[in-house]
């Protein structure tokens, strides 16, 4: 029987993720700084530091950008500003591929720096090993399958995956691949939607959709598309709940146009010898 979510601030771990399969969806969602991860740590059980940060705050064009440096300074940031949710950390391109040595070496500095209670990296079949490895080391590991966008340059760009039976022959054995090396929950990113159902009732461990499927065991969104601030490409599959960018433009034409008119800063914003105080 699915388990349900404490209601106190205790720490979700991996393993009561993992124990919500086929139950409540899992609520996800990226976050990789202390303001954001304060705003959504009430509201979602897992909160992935996704190396999406490359792209969405740094500018990069890929996620190839994203460094262990940076996965580990956005996971400290989201780790101070969460008390609840289960926290995962992406492990960036070229820190885990070459074998499960450098893997495991990259996911112990990652959970060592941050106290994160988890880590994700890319692939199926291919990174069995690494997995395995880092689980054996009582690190908790979080697959991705599907869509990879460390891969986006060896695919020629975000492809759905599963279009021919090919494919859908190489997701399952994706993720069971994933779930026999000991990962407690995978990522299905980008496939047709039958497929991404489909593995779900095979394996025994709680898919995670983003472009996938309703019938994955929880649902997971990069924080900038979900609330509309993100200023590049957003994906077709993406339903934003918000509009922060119109919220900050609006702002940032009163604020020139009253600081042009001298109208900002007005009174309650400026400080005299007689009232105030001395704290800013
Ligand atoms: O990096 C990321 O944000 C991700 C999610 C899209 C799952 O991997």
């Amino acid at each position: 029987m699915a388990t349900q979510l404490p209601t106190t601030d205790v720490r979700i771990g991996a393993d009561l993720i993992r124990r919500r399969k086929g139950g409540t969806p899992i609520v996800c969602l990226t976050a990789y700084t202390y303001p954001i991860a304060r705003l959504l740590d009430p509201h979602v059980d897992l909160l992935l530091v996704g190396d999406s940060v490359a792209m969405v705050l740094h500018g990069h064009e890929t996620t190839l950008g994203a460094s262990l440096e940076m996965m580990i300074a956005h996971g400290q940031a989201v780790m101070r500003g969460s008390a609840r949710a289960c926290v995962v950390v992406d492990m960036p391109a070229g820190s885990y591929e070459r074998s499960a040595v450098q893997a495991l070496a990259s996911a112990r500095r990652i959970v060592g720096e941050t106290g994160c209670q988890a880590v994700k990296l890319e692939g199926g079949v291919d990174m069995a090993r690494q997995i395995a490895a880092i689980v054996a080391a009582d690190i908790p590991v979080m697959g991705h399958i599907g869509l990879q966008p460390q891969s986006v340059e060896k695919d020629g760009g975000y492809k759905i995956k599963g279009r021919t039976d090919e494919t859908v022959a190489a997701l399952i054995a994706d993720a069971q691949a994933v779930e026999k090396a000991g990962a407690f929950s995978v990522v299905i990113e980008g496939t047709i939607e039958t497929v991404a159902a489909d593995i779900t009732r095979r394996i025994a461990i709680p898919t995670i959709g983003i472009g996938a499927s309703g019938d994955c065991d929880g649902q997971i969104l990069v924080v900038d598309d979900m609330v509309g601030l993100t200023v590049d490409r957003v994906p077709k599959f993406v339903k934003q709940y918000a509009d922060l960018r119109s919220v900050i433009t609006h702002a940032a034409e009163r604020y020139a146009s009253e600081v042009r008119d001298r109208v900002f800063p007005g009174p309650a914003h400026v400080f005299s010898k007689t009232n105030g105080g001395d704290d800013a």
